[in-house]
């Protein structure tokens, strides 16, 4: 379904005292149809470059991004991309916010009212339907966005960190929502996050990134029943896995970014022999 093969992207001039910055460097990636895979990996490290290499969003200096054997010329009905924020229109009401990528797409009349009802309903906002988004929850938007995400129909999800701004409970519910969608719609998604648990929860495939430059470093297996539950036993033993690779990539990060004198293990913060608690920091 999806490709990647040998991708690299940079920027001409982006990088240290004017070089080439690399934001992407050897890519090879292939994501069946209806899979769920999640990619994470520390701050920098080209996820959403690789989802907006995959969205026709940016394209690759070298290499070669395909979509269902076609070379990415751009942005297409058959990929849509939901963000971190809900970017929700604030002056439209929730159905006309989801509404509108079938008013652009031409999808007039009885058909467009059909699908926006059938989306409302399957993130249960249908109740909801002539709200503002200012009144809503910050979880509530995010679904929103989902069903406004879905309601094109698009074979494939590009996901961006979609609900890192929300506290644990209603992640918890969206992480529910979004797999009883996933499992019924059966959508390919590439489901980007930094949060471990929510990469073990959710994919079937978690791809571990690595940077300077930013590349895969790993793919792990993450094909535990569902629906899963993020407290389970084998999804916080698939997190751990992830969190062990993770840890090394971020502590070159921060080691990179100047402090040379950094250490994880560090020395331990103690009362020192004059008494003075902090001694070591
Ligand atoms: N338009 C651009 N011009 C120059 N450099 C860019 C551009 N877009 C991204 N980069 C660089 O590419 C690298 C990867 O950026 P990207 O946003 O893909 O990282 P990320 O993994 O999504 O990070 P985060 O977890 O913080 O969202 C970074 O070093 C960034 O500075
Ligand atoms: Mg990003």
């Amino acid at each position: 379904m999806i490709a990647l093969a040998g991708v690299a992207k940079r920027w001409p001039g982006g990088g240290e005292a004017g070089a080439a910055s690399a934001g992407l460097s050897a890519v090879d990636l292939r994501v069946g149809a209806g899979e769920f895979v999640c990619l994470c990996g520390p701050s920098g490290c080209g996820k959403t470059t690789l989802l907006n290499l995959i969205a026709g969003l940016e394209f690759p200096t070298e290499g070669e991004v395909l979509v269902g054997g076609q070379r990415v010329r751009g942005p297409g009905p058959d990929r849509t991309v939901m963000f971190q924020e809900s970017a929700l229109f604030p002056w439209l009401s929730v159905a006309a916010n989801v509404a509108f990528p079938l008013e652009v797409a031409g999808v007039g009349g009885g058909e467009r009212a059909a699908r926006v009802e059938r989306y409302l309903r399957m993130v249960h906002l249908w109740g909801f339907r002539d709200r503002q988004p200012h009144t809503l929850s910050g979880g509530m938007r995010q679904r929103v966005a989902l069903a406004r995400a879905l309601v094109a129909e698009p074979q494939i999800l590009l996901m961006d960190e979609p609900f890192a701004a929300l506290d644990a409970q209603t992640r918890d519910v969206l992480h529910a929502e979004l797999e009883r969608v996933w499992l019924e719609t059966k959508k390919t998604v590439i489901f980007v996050t930094h949060n471990v648990r929510e990469a073990a929860r959710l994919g079937d495939r978690v791809v571990i990134m690595g940077t300077r430059p930013g590349r895969i470093k790993r793919v792990l297996d993450s094909k535990l029943a569902r629906p899963r539950a993020i407290n389970h036993r084998d999804v916080t033993e698939v997190a751990s896995a992830i969190e062990d690779e993770l840890k090394i990539e971020i502590e070159k990060v921060i080691r990179d970014e100047g402090d040379s004198a950094w250490s994880p293990s560090g020395r331990p913060v103690s009362a020192g022999a004059d008494g003075g608690l902090g001694d070591g920091i």
